[in-house]
């Protein structure tokens, strides 16, 4: 029975640090890892790619429902393959997120895409990572969490992660994409970004990544029974 493979439901709004927590919950869980967003930048890349208008509901949903997508183990990220070919940049710019948050308001693509979420929990478990997993996708999750930041923290996490990177990225500029992407992803009609009744809300203003995940594996360890963890509880 897929409902008894546990899942834990991490949302927040973009930029939180969902992506890294997530990444090293699922390490030391050894569980699988859904990171929702991708599908939503992927739906958008190849909408864009066939010429879709943003307001062509039944034809983003046509994409979405159609994705031919493979996510393969890389070095130190997931590789994304769209029909073969190796998007895993493409889909990670800036741009494609705010493309990814506008297609992500369309219903029938939200709807499009929940089976193929859901088609993620697998044994042993699974870390999903998003914007709707603890109310829409999993709402049976036992453990959700939802992060909280302030925008100029994560947007000063992100242009860190960026230059990281070797992309230069002007921080005002960071802030307003995120604030304008909150603002859609938190005030769209369907499956809007909000924690879930029985969400742990865990502000990470002042906490830093390894921080972050000793929270939520203790979380883990009073929530879940996960065969080779210490039960806490
Ligand atoms: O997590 P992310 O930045 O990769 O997500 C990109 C966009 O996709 C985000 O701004 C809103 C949308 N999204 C969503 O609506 N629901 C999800 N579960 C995940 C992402």
């Amino acid at each position: 029975m897929k409902e008894t493979v546990p899942v834990i439901a991490v949302d927040g709004p973009s930029g939180v640090g969902k992506g890294t927590l997530c990444r090293s919950l699922a390490e030391a869980l050894g569980f699988h890892l859904l990171d929702s967003g991708s599908l939503y930048r992927l739906t958008a890349l190849a909408a864009a790619r066939a010429g879709l208008r943003d307001d062509d509901a039944g034809g983003l949903a046509q994409v979405a429902a159609t994705l031919d997508v493979r996510f393969d183990s890389g070095e130190d990220d997931l590789v994304v393959l769209l029909a073969g070919e190796d998007v895993t940049a493409a889909i990670r710019t800036e741009s494609a997120g705010m493309a990814a948050s506008k297609v992500a308001i369309v219903p029938e693509v939200r709807a499009a895409l929940l089976q193929r979420q859901r088609d993620f929990r697998r044994a042993p478990g699974l870390v999903a990572d998003g914007r709707d997993m603890g109310t829409v996708v999993f709402p049976d999750a036992p453990l959700k969490i939802f992060l909280v930041a302030s925008p100029a923290e994560r947007a000063r996490r992100r242009h860190k992660q960026l230059s990281e990177k070797g992309v230069d990225a002007n921080l005002a500029a960071l802030e307003t994409e995120i604030a304008e992407r909150d603002a859609r992803d938190a005030g769209r009609a369907s499956a809007p970004l909000k924690p879930a009744p029985d969400a742990v809300i865990l502000d990470t203003d002042d906490l830093g990544i390894d921080a972050v995940r000793d929270r939520a594996l203790a979380l883990v360890a009073g929530r879940l029974h996960v065969p080779g963890q210490q039960d806490r509880s």
